[in-house]
């Protein structure tokens, strides 16, 4: 059909969520706290002080949620394991139970013929280990691989992709720098160091994945264009700065076992001995892009900075991030610009070269506010242009020699967007979240009629 984009055969389709935003039941069967319990508990820290304690009661819903996934037909299913579930402090004791849960989830999602992806920290971070620092804190990082140790051995011999880390970035900046997620510190530019213990704890779980017999091992790192505001100097070099602060240096030391110039410097440790650690081989590269940053230089825009994912700039930085005009934006506010899924496929692939391995878009997908109309349906036709619009955009960078292999939607179900609470929908499936009644929008039929195209 020539509604879909022509995608090489054997490449993959999947949708992904995340514990924290799916799973609720945080109470059940010996789960620990995390941080997004306590930060969830904060007047103030989430819209509507919501929080994820039901979420999409996934925890008890998974089966026919796996049904939904395999009605459409879907290759593959992201979603990550709570590590307080496993390990109710973060380390220690394994919480038996809490590991049982994945190994249903597992059995359920191969019965169904789809492959499971895991995560295994998608922010959720075991509230003990916070209060011994969090990732300010070098032990946590050795408590990851630990805990990645535990969990692949016990799925490696049915997980087929595994990812220790999800959107380090998005910790760092948001958790740590400006405070708009968990833990929600203010930290600025000294929370540097977070950065650098995740990708140690990435490196380190890698390693540990692989002595547990786990081939496919990867990172969901989210990037994305970063567009100078003029061809100035100095929105250049502007464009520059942030480009290194929010893509290369997560990227670099994994893919290169080098930092960004001038950020070796602000890295605590042995920083050459644990590159090494951090750039150990990956299977793959995970990819989670949305949408593009323009940035000028600070002071350039009478408008003032743009918020950088809800978050007010801080002053006094070497950069401004600008509002992009001239795109459609999703209900979220987000642009829409699909050829900047092509352009960061391509970046990646001449930026990186022999030393990228093949690419999985681990995340792509947007937030409009959807509603079940009267006929019983939702239909969400602009979440099916995005996604036949995003796919034919990774379908170009293909065409042009870079070596994709599959794409997750962001998100199977509507789930809790963190610092956003429930207002932000990106699922395939709708959820009222008083009555957990799942409506399959429009979107989720479309995919399901692109599989049946691709496998007949
Ligand atoms: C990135 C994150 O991994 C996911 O948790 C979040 O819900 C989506 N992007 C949308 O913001």
């Amino acid at each position: 059909m020539s509604d879909f984009p022509a995608l090489p055969t054997g490449f993959t389709i999947g949708t992904a969520t995340a514990s924290y935003q799916v799973e609720g039941a945080v109470d059940e069967d010996g789960r620990g706290r995390s941080v997004w319990d306590t930060f969830c508990a904060e007047p103030g820290r989430i819209k509507n002080g919501e929080t994820g304690e039901t979420a999409c009661d996934h925890y008890h819903r998974y089966a026919g949620d796996i049904a939904l996934m395999k009605d459409a037909g879907f290759d593959a299913y992201r979603f990550s394991i709570a590590w307080p579930r496993v390990l109710p402090t973060g380390s220690g004791e394994v919480n038996a139970a809490g590991l049982d849960f994945y190994d249903r989830l597992v059995d359920e999602l191969v019965a169904a013929g789809i492959a499971p992806a895991a995560t295994l920290f998608h922010w959720d971070l075991p509230q003990a280990l916070q209060d011994a620092g969090g990732w300010q804190s070098r032990e946590t990082a050795l408590r990851l691989a630990d805990y990645a140790a535990i969990v692949g051995e016990r799925l490696g011999d049915r997980v087929q992709m595994w990812m220790p880390l999800n959107e380090p970035m998005v910790v760092t900046m948001l958790g740590y720098a400006t405070g708009l997620h968990a833990p929600g510190l203010q930290l600025g530019f000294e929370a540097l160091p977070v950065a650098h213990h995740l990708l140690l704890g990435h490196g380190l779980a890698v390693q540990a994945l692989r002595s547990a017999g786990c081939d496919s091992v990867g990172i969901a790192s989210n990037h994305a264009p970063t567009w100078p505001a003029s061809s100035s100097d100095a929105d250049r070099e502007a464009a520059d700065l942030y480009d290194g602060l929010v893509n290369r240096l997560f990227a670099d030391p994994v893919l290169t076992g080098a930092y960004p110039e001038g950020f070796a410097e602000a890295m605590p440790g042995p920083v050459d001995d644990d590159l090494r650690i951090i750039s150990t081989p990956l299977d793959w590269y995970g990819i989670n892009c949305y949408a593009p940053s323009l940035v000028g230089a600070p002071g350039g825009s009478p408008d003032g900075p743009a918020a950088v994912g809800g978050a007010p700039v801080p002053a006094g930085l070497p950069f401004e991030p600008r509002q992009i005009a001239d795109h459609p934006t999703t209900d979220f506010g987000w642009p829409i610009v699909p050829s900047a899924m092509t352009e960061i496929l391509v970046t990646f692939h001449e930026r990186y070269g022999d030393a990228l391995p093949p690419v999985y878009i681990t995340e792509s997908g947007c937030s409009f506010h959807d509603v079940v109309a009267a006929d019983g349906g939702v239909h969400d036709e602009r979440r099916v242009a995005y996604h036949r619009e995003h796919l034919a955009a990774v379908a170009t960078a293909i065409d042009t020699g870079v070596d994709v292999r599959g794409y997750f939607v962001w998100s199977l179900l509507d789930n809790f967007e963190w610092a956003e609470g429930y207002t932000e929908r990106f699922g395939l499936v709708h959820v009222d979240f008083d009555s957990q009644v799942r409506t399959p929008k429009d979107s989720y039929r479309w995919f399901q009629q692109l599989i049946k195209a691709r496998h007949p």
